[in-house]
């Protein structure tokens, strides 16, 4: 086995617990954790120009344009990211175009797993209903998983509030632009012999431990 760090993708409809559960896994393997969404809400509360192009694609619920995405995504990899000492990636990819584009990328690197977290919708919505997160690092809590202090970060002291994105219409358009638009990269990793699917009903430790359990069942024991 390679001395390098565990590559995954997490997919999941929204609010399936991706950016919960990348994070700790990040912490349990010592990899990077890269949310393309924290990305753009980062890009948007800084006023660059990308954050300019894609606020109103996220404000609604629609996809960034897989363009803008790529650019974005190629970026931090060519800037010396973490294809050699791993990662997890967290919304992206989320259409052909990108997973198509992600293969190109990885050629020397490739992926190792695709963990698709299930969840079904009545729960999501409640999920999200609650969600809260913080303005900085992007961490996410809930009104029944606050922080120790206030709506103050425990990871980075940051602000915690609700997203811009949580809105009952942006989420029924994200929910189904999932549906049409990411869906089928399930069946894309599954051709690839890639994808396993984990039930992300349950506490995060229990998700987590089921999580850590594939990676782990699938890899030689004690890898960094
Ligand atoms: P993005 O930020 O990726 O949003 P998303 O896919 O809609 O997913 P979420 O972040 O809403 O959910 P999550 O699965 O991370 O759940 P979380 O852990 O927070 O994308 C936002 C927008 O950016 C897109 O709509 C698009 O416009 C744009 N974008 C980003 N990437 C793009 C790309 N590649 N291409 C094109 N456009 C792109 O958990 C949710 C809540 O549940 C939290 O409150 C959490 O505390 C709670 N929770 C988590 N786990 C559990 C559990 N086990 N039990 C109970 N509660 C739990
Ligand atoms: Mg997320
Ligand atoms: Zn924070």
């Amino acid at each position: 086995m390679a001395a390098s760090g565990v590559r995954l993708v997490l997919l999941g409809k929204p609010g399936a617990g991706k950016g919960t559960q990348a994070a700790l896994l990040s912490q349990h393997y010592g990899v990077e954790h890269l949310s393309t969404g924290d990305v753009f809400r980062a890009a948007v509360a800084q006023g660059t120009s990308v954050g300019l192009e894609v606020q109103r694609y996220m404000d609604t619920g629609e996809l960034v344009p897989d363009e803008i995405v790529i650019r974005v995504v190629d970026e931090h990899f060519a800037a010396g990211g973490p294809l050699e000492a791993g990662f997890i990636l967290d919304g992206f990819p989320r259409t052909l175009v990108q997973a198509e584009e992600l293969e190109q990328v990885l050629a020397d690197h490739p992926l190792e797993l695709v963990l698709n977290i299930e969840v079904p919708t009545e729960a999501i919505l409640d999920r999200i209903a609650g969600r809260r997160v913080c303005v900085n690092c992007g961490a996410s809590y809930h009104v029944n998983k606050r922080p120790t202090v206030d709506w103050t970060c425990d990871v980075c002291g940051g602000d915690v509030v609700q997203r811009d994105d949580d809105t009952e219409a942006a989420v029924a358009t994200r929910l189904e632009v999932y549906d049409r638009q990411t869906v089928p990269i399930i069946d894309f990793y599954c051709n690839l012999g890639k994808l396993v699917a984990v039930d992300g009903v349950g506490d995060g430790d229990e998700v987590q431990e089921r999580l850590i359990k594939e990676v782990d069942g699938r890899f030689a024991p004690g890898r960094p």
